[in-house]
């Protein structure tokens, strides 16, 4: 499921911190419960994260992380070293996706005081342009938030989706209530570009996370990282979110809520850039979902294709 090659040789070319996320594939009939000391753990982390970003000065440099479900066997080399975090049981349909997006979030914050931007990708994405180029666009005027000297963050925030109301409802009738209202409930995907003030926010976060985190009754409508972030952040701040993502995904022929795997055979200039393009005034940076053994046939259109701009 995961190939370290692939991650490795794709992220050396980032600077961001890039965190990975790893999603189980297979749907257990119990929900994993977020333990107390798995809570109090979370929020010591948190709280570092937030202290340490009281006294330190913006500047803009580099780092990268991996979460590793693997950490215990292996020990993390190249570009990782030092930068693995062990990673706690995650389930689909769970509030521990947040949980470990959140983590993610303060490692990166802790590692570095510099970083300003913080891209949530996974083991199935790959890039479309050089680092250069995404660093570029996410520090452009055109990035900027309307007559502010402040950048926005890519996250998508979707309103209406026909599926929202049940989703809404996936924890019991009127649950969120009154920290969450239906009309400030949103949805998006969970491979956002977040600002520091964002991740900031995302980690200082109680209101809803006290009510993400309850179990769903109906597991087939919980896609809790779905609506988390998107939810948040449009209620903390609509003027600094792009509204959508930066990170292409194909849902034709989807099956059981997974999108489009690639295969090495589809792997062609051509494809690259046509994800690239979108209908926003910024290409797509990153692709999903890729299946690992289209490393070789990527690596050999990397340096023509793929980091050329
Ligand atoms: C994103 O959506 C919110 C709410 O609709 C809106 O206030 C905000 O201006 C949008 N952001 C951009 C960059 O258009
Ligand atoms: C999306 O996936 C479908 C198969 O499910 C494929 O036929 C199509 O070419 C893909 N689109 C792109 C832009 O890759
Ligand atoms: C752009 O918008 C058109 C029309 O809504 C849609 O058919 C197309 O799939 C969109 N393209 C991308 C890359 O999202």
């Amino acid at each position: 499921m995961f190939s370290t090659p692939f991650v490795l040789s794709f992220s050396l070319l980032f600077s961001l911190p890039l965190l990975f996320f790893f999603a189980p594939q297979i749907l257990p009939p119990r929900q994993v419960p977020i333990t107390l000391p798995d809570e109090i753990e979370d929020l010591s982390l948190f709280r570092r994260a937030v202290f340490s970003t009281i006294s330190s000065q913006p500047s803009f440099s580099s780092s990268l992380y991996r979460l590793d479900p693997s950490i215990k066997l292996s020990s993390p080399g190249g570009v990782f070293e030092g930068r693995s975090i062990a990673a706690k049981r995650t389930q689909r349909a769970s509030a521990t996706l947040i949980s470990a997006a959140r983590r993610l979030l303060a490692n990166a914050i802790l590692d570095d005081p510099s970083n300003e931007f913080f891209a949530l990708v996974s083991q199935y994405c790959i890039p479309l342009h050089s680092f250069k180029f995404l660093y570029k666009s996410l520090f452009s005027t055109k990035n900027r938030v309307k007559n502010e000297h402040r950048y926005r963050s890519f996250i998508e925030i979707l309103s209406k989706d026909p599926t929202l109301w049940k989703r809404y409802n996936a924890r019991g009738k009127n649950v969120m209530l009154p920290e969450v209202s239906f009309d400030s409930f949103r949805v998006g995907s969970q491979f956002f570009v977040l600002t520091k003030k964002h991740a900031l926010i995302v980690i200082k976060d109680r209101k809803l996370w006290k009510k993400f985190k309850l179990p769903c009754i109906k597991v087939d409508s919980c896609y809790p990282e779905e609506h988390y972030f998107p939810t948040l952040l449009s209620a903390e701040d609509p003027e600094g979110c792009s509204n959508y993502t930066l990170t292409r995904v194909n849902w034709t022929d989807s099956v059981n809520g997974h999108p489009h795997l690639y295969k090495p055979p589809e792997v062609s200039p051509k494809l690259i850039f046509e994800l690239r393009q979108s209908n926003t005034s910024f290409d797509h940076m990153f692709a999903r979902k890729f299946s690992p053994d289209c490393l070789n046939p990527l690596m050999e259109i990397a340096d023509s294709v793929i980091f050329k701009d």
